[in-house]
This record gives C-alpha cells, structure tokens and sequence, in this order.
C-alpha cells in the first residue's frame, strides 16, 4: 500500500539495520571518520565504504538530505547549511560566468539580494520579471536556467509551475523552485518536471524555530566511489 504523507513524514528517515538497532539514527558529532589501515581508506575510494570527513559527508546529513528528498518524491537530496546556501550551491551547478538567469521579480529578499549583487558579481546575468507575464519572451540564448518559489515570499503568489517546466523544456533550460512555503506536503515540483527543488529548512521543515538548515532535491543519486559528495553535485550534475 502506498503510504500518506503524514505516515511517510514520520517514516522517512533510513532504517538502520546494521549496528545497535536504534529507533532514532545517532549524532555523528564527528569531524573525522577513522580507519583501521590503508586497507580500509582504499574501501573509502572503491566505494566500499562511506565517510570520510563530515563537510563531505556524515550520516546525519545525508539523512536530513534524504529525507527531504524522499518527502519531495525526488531520488536524491544533501543538506545544507542553510536555505541560501542550498538556493547558492544549486545555482551555481548550473549557471557559470556570462549565463543567464530570468529569475521571478516576486522572490524571498535575501535570494533577491544574492541574485542581484554577488551572483552577477561573477559575470552571471540576471533578468528578474513578472512570472505572471510572457516570460518565453524573456528568454535569451545565454539563458540557462528559470528561478522562482512555488508560493513567493513575501506576497505568496502560487506559481504556475506545469508551465514553467513546460516553457523550459521548450527552450531547453533548467528550472529551479523554491519550495520552502508551499513544502512538499502542498506541491512537489520534482513531480511536475522541476529539476532542482530547494528548501529553507529553517522554516516549516524544521518546524521550531531552533535550527537552520537547507536541502536540495534532484535526480541524480550520489555514489562516493572514492568522490567528495559535493564535488560530484558541482561537477557532474545534468539535471536534463
Ligand atoms: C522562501 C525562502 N527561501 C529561502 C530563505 C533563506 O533561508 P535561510 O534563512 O535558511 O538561509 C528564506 C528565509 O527566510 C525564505 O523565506
């Protein structure tokens, strides 16, 4: 039987079957992961084994990745330190120096503020318009990827996103939503043909008001293979 949200959103977090068999998974308060010899670090590259150094990867975190993602119906998610850093790392796998961005004039200020003055501090344009008017019109040769939230913040305009992902598609680019006020229990814009969905964590997902968190949803799954997580999302991710 296929599970409700609500009895997935208790759920989703990985069941470990290996170890002490704990209900809730344990904090790896860990910078490091230790080895027993060069053996064991050569399993760490062959992808025998997982871990190495948490900025690249900790069990928590890829929880917290997975879980979301998992909540998205997306096959694969990392967290992030925060909402504006996953909304940084997701536009910067995908737009480079002389890009284009035709970003929604109606967005969260702070992804206003690093869409106006820092990203186009690096040479990426940035177009931001009504996603209500003719956006196709907007779009230019150089354009790379379309960027808006399914419910803007701060005037909760509900974006039409069948049609960006469709007037994207059209012209080949990438779309990227931010999902933090609708959260995937209202839309999951992975479902309609969104290739990166991105979260502030810090609000509904985390619920209390006492964390700050980020989460990116996408296609692709990780394999270490002897790879450093993130170097594998900047690099390698096609999301097309
Ligand atoms: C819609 C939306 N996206 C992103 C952010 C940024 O998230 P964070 O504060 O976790 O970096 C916020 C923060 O208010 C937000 O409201």
């Amino acid at each position: 039987m296929e599970h409700g949200f609500d009895t997935k959103s208790v759920h989703v977090t990985r069941k470990k079957e290996e170890g002490v068999p704990t209900k809730v998974t344990p904090i790896h308060q860990t910078s490091a992961f230790t080895f027993k010899n060069l053996e064991d670090i050569e399993r760490f590259y062959s992808g025998e084994r997982e871990y190495l150094y948490t900025r690249v990867g900790n069990p928590n975190t890829d929880e917290l990745g997975n879980a979301v993602a998992n909540l998205e119906a997306a096959p694969a998610g990392i967290a992030t330190s925060s909402g504006l850093s996953a909304i940084l790392v997701g536009i910067l796998s995908i737009a480079k120096t002389d890009d284009h961005i035709l970003a929604s004039e109606d967005l969260y200020g702070g992804t206003y503020e690093l869409l106006a003055n820092e990203l186009t501090s690096f040479g990426i344009e940035v177009s931001f318009v009504s996603f209500e008017s003719d956006i196709e019109s907007e779009i230019k040769d150089n354009t790379v990827l379309l960027y808006t939230e399914s419910i803007t913040n701060p005037l909760l305009r509900v974006e039409n996103l069948e049609q960006v992902t469709q007037i994207a598609k059209k012209h080949q680019i990438k779309t990227m939503i931010d999902n933090t006020f609708a959260t995937p229990y209202l839309v999951q814009p992975y479902s309609l043909g969104v290739n990166l969905v991105v979260h502030s964590a810090t609000k509904y997902l985390g619920g209390h008001s006492d964390i700050t968190a980020g989460g990116i949803s996408w296609r692709r799954r990780f394999s270490y293979k002897g790879k450093n997580k993130m170097c594998e999302f900047w690099h390698k991710f096609k999301p097309i």
